[in-house]
């Protein structure tokens, strides 16, 4: 595989969902009948506290041997698997190239004029591109994503991946694997999502992804700082306590009964600050989108209760929470009860593992 295709990867079947995040090693297998999906395998296995920081792998031993857990508990046998790399040193951009060249020679100039658009060395980094489509700006010229990601990251994750025993087959951009994801909620919104404008927010532990949809097709992504993160360290400010204590009772529901109403209800609106703040830059950015028409909530902050419907009354945007596999069957093997607890943040390994189906 050249490097430039190791960023988004080729087809390939029988392939892993890997989401290697902040909290937890996500894992999630599917498979496709006819155009039904089928979820095969899937475990969450947790990470211990920064093993993975800043979208960093910071000991690829420790996450190797969570994802190597997150394998054996999920039963699956498929070695191989598509992970994402996301944060700073990924960098994309549309450029326009000549129409008229061919996929090699776009290859070529590409390399050669990639770093006008990369604040890295060439040398050190992964590059990758896709033809959109021709482009608007000039006529005789296409729209080309141009993807570049540090080499260190990719390493880092595809070490953690060997300790494993698993072999990393694609490497996809967070954003990426996301909008593939936001495939398996058209359930979910108006009209299918047709001729809408949908903000899909995967709030996890340390991160808050913004990924604006209109007609399915990405126009805006950003990302935060903000997560569950936020809440654990409100609890310990408010409850004194250590930084194990206020994650074991959060989890737990060990609160006292004062916590939703001082602690929760708080960390709620924060959440809905966050969001209003993205859709202002969003609206700031563009001319041709003045609505947001629905707000899907993922990751572990969507799981907290009624959050979709607070949300709602405080932005005025109708909300609900993702549901990626409510027309999915489930194997008994992947626990349907437990998927069905997790789903919200199951979203990027849903993503991933729909990598399976690429046309090859
Ligand atoms: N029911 C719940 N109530 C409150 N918080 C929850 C609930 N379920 C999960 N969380 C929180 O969601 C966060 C984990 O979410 P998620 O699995 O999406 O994060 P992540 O993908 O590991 O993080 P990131 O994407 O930021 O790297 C944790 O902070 C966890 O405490
Ligand atoms: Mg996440």
């Amino acid at each position: 595989m050249s490097i430039m295709q190791s960023l988004f990867g080729g087809g390939s079947r029988d392939l892993l969902g890997l989401d290697i995040s902040s909290s937890a090693v996500k894992l999630l297998e599917l498979s496709r009948r006819g155009d039904r999906f089928h979820v095969e395998t899937y475990a969450v296995e947790p990470l211990p506290p920064n093993a993975v920081a800043d979208k960093q792998i910071v000991d690829p031993k420790v996450v190797g041997e969570c994802i190597a857990r997150a394998v054996n508990r999920s039963g699956t046998r498929t070695l191989q698997a598509a992970l994402a790399v996301s944060g700073a040193s990924v960098i994309t951009k549309i450029i326009q190239m000549p129409a008229t060249l061919s996929e090699n020679d776009l290859e070529e100039q590409i390399k050669v004029e990639a770093d006008q658009y990369i604040p890295y060395s060439i040398d050190e980094v992964h590059l990758d591109f896709q033809v959109l489509g021709p482009s608007s700006v000039g006529t005789g010229s296409v729209d080309v994503l141009l993807a570049a990601c540090r080499k260190e990251q990719v390493e880092q994750r595809c070490a953690a991946l060997e300790i494993a025993g698993l072999k990393p087959r694609i490497v996809d951009i967070e954003n990426n694997a996301l909008q593939n994801a936001s495939l398996f909620l058209q359930h979910q919104m108006p009209d299918s999502g047709r001729g809408k404008t949908i903000a899909l927010i995967d709030m996890g532990a340390t991160t808050t992804s913004v990924l604006v949809l209109h007609n399915l097709q990405s126009v805006y992504t950003r990302e935060q700082s903000f997560g569950g993160r936020q809440l654990t360290d409100d609890i310990m400010r408010y409850y004194g306590l250590s930084l194990e204590e206020a994650a074991k009772a959060k989890r737990f529901n060990s609160l006292p009964e004062d916590y939703s109403f001082n602690v929760l209800t708080p960390f709620v609106a924060d959440m809905g600050q966050q969001i209003d703040r993205s859709l202002q830059f969003f609206f700031a950015s563009s001319s041709q989108h003045a609505q947001i028409d629905q707000i899907i909530l993922a990751g572990g902050c969507a799981e907290i209760a009624g959050v979709d419907r607070a949300i709602q009354e405080q932005l005025s945007i109708p909300t609900v929470v993702a549901k990626p596999f409510a027309h999915m069957s489930v194997s008994p093997k992947a626990k349907p009860a437990q998927l069905a607890k997790d789903s919200a943040s199951l979203l990027l390994a849903c993503g991933l593992a729909y990598r399976a189906f690429d046309p090859a």
